[in-house]
């Protein structure tokens, strides 16, 4: 079977020439004594006309056809076709397969549920905005490679069937036929391996690497996703984040033809936190918080006990038409962010509104006025909590609710920056002395922090570093401790006894004892890069086989129970309840 063109690249130029194409039917008119098709492939969609319908034989929606015909110009050309200025006048049409009625119209603009898209997602895979995202994705894969290849670095695979590691999130587990009992891990990321790569003298690794994480899902989480992951050796902070700037650079351009600048901005994790709310900023609009501790010193207040940290945000233009049922909206959205609540004033007719002026003097109301630098018709929203962590969180998450209600993001805008200066560890809330590590513990602390490693862990930072764009956490990479001694103190500081460490980590911390070079890196998360590339705000968007919400395959309905001959071989019994 052979065509001469792709439906969707015949223009002008065109005109005159016999053609054969091949593709679906997307759509079928009878006019007057004419029929057009819309004859589509993955290049797009090219309109057919038969100028005799009795040369057409029986043929519908998404039948799949051989096309002979003649590029005409069109009279009046069609505006929302790249091939809008001619048609094809029609000399054969052949049916190679029949189709049945879909379950739902196949086009750019569907409006059904996503629900069936993805259970029927061969068909959803038609629509061109799908298959655009999925050669949006492969571009980012080839531009990856080609700036990392002329970098030197070498791909490696590394292993599917890992050894379950307590950190993280909860593994994807898969049971050994050979040991009964005994369980292998999917990668969570290939972290391990690729250090030990760089103690193998590899220097230079790259690997798109699939991951698995059992989490709980998001619009922008999928429990199977991709990695752009690298590690290096001989490279310092400095060095890694301008390399990998170079690899933005070039892909922004060459993939959405945009010219960001570099080096990019770093911003601190703590002025990060502290001013918008999040690690991971959008920073295309405003809507800064403000430290309002200072100014409200003194209020009595008992919800302020013991809450040190407090923040607060100035909505503009939202005081008057702001209701109660708003407001208590937003206390529900700041409590999923551990805040107890959110606080409101209005400022209207020149002054401060809201039952909670009660708590405030003249000169509280005034020092707050002039730091906030209020205007007419501001909303005020405040909340104090124990943890800096929460207040920041908290506030951050109403700030990007009015982010997205008031339109202030620019649509088509690519916003790129660095977090840098992570704290080492993040203290479990309520238990004090526990903690968890920010990024994973194989993050070196910044060398002027060591000291405090055994005084204060919790202000220790690391060279840990973000990449954040338009508010999505791209890509994350630390510089690795390389020292046997410092890893283990990490993993007893997390509450590991000796013991675990030695049963879960000693075969990879030995390395460390026989030359092991300073390195470290950074992997992209692809799925979130090729979201923001094609500007979705749905992961599942830009996997051509997604899992929905429930982390089920909705194409072949996996996970599904095996049969009891299956569990036998592999000595499982299923509890019943
Ligand atoms: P981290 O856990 O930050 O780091 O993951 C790196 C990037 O992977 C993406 N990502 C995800 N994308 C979709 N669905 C998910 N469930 C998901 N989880 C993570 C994010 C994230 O920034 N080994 C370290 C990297 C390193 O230190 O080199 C790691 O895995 O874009």
């Amino acid at each position: 079977m052979e065509r001469s063109d792709y439906n969707g690249e015949l223009r002008l130029k065109d005109v005159g020439r016999n053609v054969t194409l091949l593709g679906w039917v997307s759509n079928k008119r009878n006019l007057g004594g004419l029929v057009f098709i819309d004859l589509r492939d993955n290049t797009g969609i090219v309109q057919l006309i038969a100028k005799d319908p009795s040369i057409l034989p029986d043929v519908r929606n998404e039948y799949v056809v051989e096309a002979k015909g003649v590029v005409e110009k069109k009279d009046v050309p069609n505006k929302n076709l790249a091939t809008g200025e001619i048609e094809i006048a029609l000399t054969s049409l052949r049916v190679i397969n029949k189709a049945e009625t879909t379950p739902f119209i196949i086009a750019d603009k569907s409006d059904a549920l996503e629900e069936t898209r993805l259970n029927y997602r061969y068909l959803d895979l038609r629509r061109p905005v799908l298959f655009h995202n999925l050669k949006t994705r492969a571009a980012i894969v080839k531009v990856w490679h080609e700036y990392f290849d002329a970098n030197r670095f070498v791909e490696v695979e590394t292993p599917i069937l890992n050894l379950s590691s307590p950190e993280g999130a909860r593994d994807y587990l898969v049971p050994s036929r050979v040991h009964p009992g005994s369980f292998y891990a999917l990668p969570q990321s290939p972290q391990l391996w690729k250090q030990l790569l760089m103690v193998g003298g590899v220097e230079r690794y790259y690997q798109v690497a699939k991951c698995f994480r059992d989490e709980d899902l998001r619009a922008d989480r999928q429990p199977e996703f991709t990695q752009l992951d690298e590690e290096v050796s001989f490279m310092d902070q400095d060095q890694i984040l301008a390399l990998n700037e170079g690899f933005l650079k070039k892909l922004f351009k060459e993939v959405a033809g945009v010219d960001i600048q570099t080096p990019l901005r770093r911003l601190k994790y703590w002025d990060a936190m502290d001013t918008y709310g999040s690690d991971k900023p959008d920073t295309r609009y405003g809507l800064k918080l403000h430290n309002i501790e200072k100014e409200m010193e003194g209020v009595p207040f008992n919800g302020f006990e013991g809450a040190p940290y407090k923040r607060a945000l100035v909505i503009p233009g939202q005081a008057a038409e702001t209701s109660r049922k708003v407001l208590d909206d937003l206390q529900m959205e700041a409590r999923k962010f551990g805040l107890k609540g959110v606080l409101s004033l209005k400022f209207l007719s020149g002054k401060l509104e809201g039952s909670f002026t009660k708590f405030l003097d003249e000169a509280h109301q005034a020092a707050l006025i002039e730091k906030l630098g209020l205007k007419e018709d501001d909303l005020i929203l405040f909340a104090a909590s124990p943890s800096r962590r929460y207040a920041d969180f908290g506030m951050g998450a109403l700030r990007s609710l009015y982010g997205k209600k008031l339109g202030l993001i620019p649509p088509h805008s690519f916003d790129l920056l660095w977090v840098v200066d992570f704290p080492m560890f993040d203290p479990v809330e309520g238990e004090p002395g526990r903690y968890t590590a920010e990024h994973h513990p194989f993050t070196r602390p910044r060398d002027e922090d060591l000291a405090k490693l055994d005084t204060k862990p919790e202000e220790v930072l690391a060279y840990a570093y973000d990449i954040i764009i338009n508010g999505y956490e791209a890509g994350g990479g630390t510089l690795r401790i390389y020292d046997h001694d410092t890893q283990w103190k990490i993993f007893k500081l997390l509450g590991l006894s000796d013991e675990d460490v030695a049963k879960k980590f000693g075969w990879f911390i030995d390395a460390f004892r026989y030359g092991a070079p300073p390195h470290g890196g950074i992997a992209f998360g692809l799925d979130r890069l090729a979201m923001i590339l094609c500007e979705t705000e749905n992961i599942r968007d830009v996997e051509a086989f997604p899992k929905n919400l429930q982390a089920v395959d909705p194409t072949s309905k996996a996970p599904t129970p095996v049969t009891e001959d299956q569990l036998e071989i592999l000595g499982i019994q299923i509890k019943k309840d």
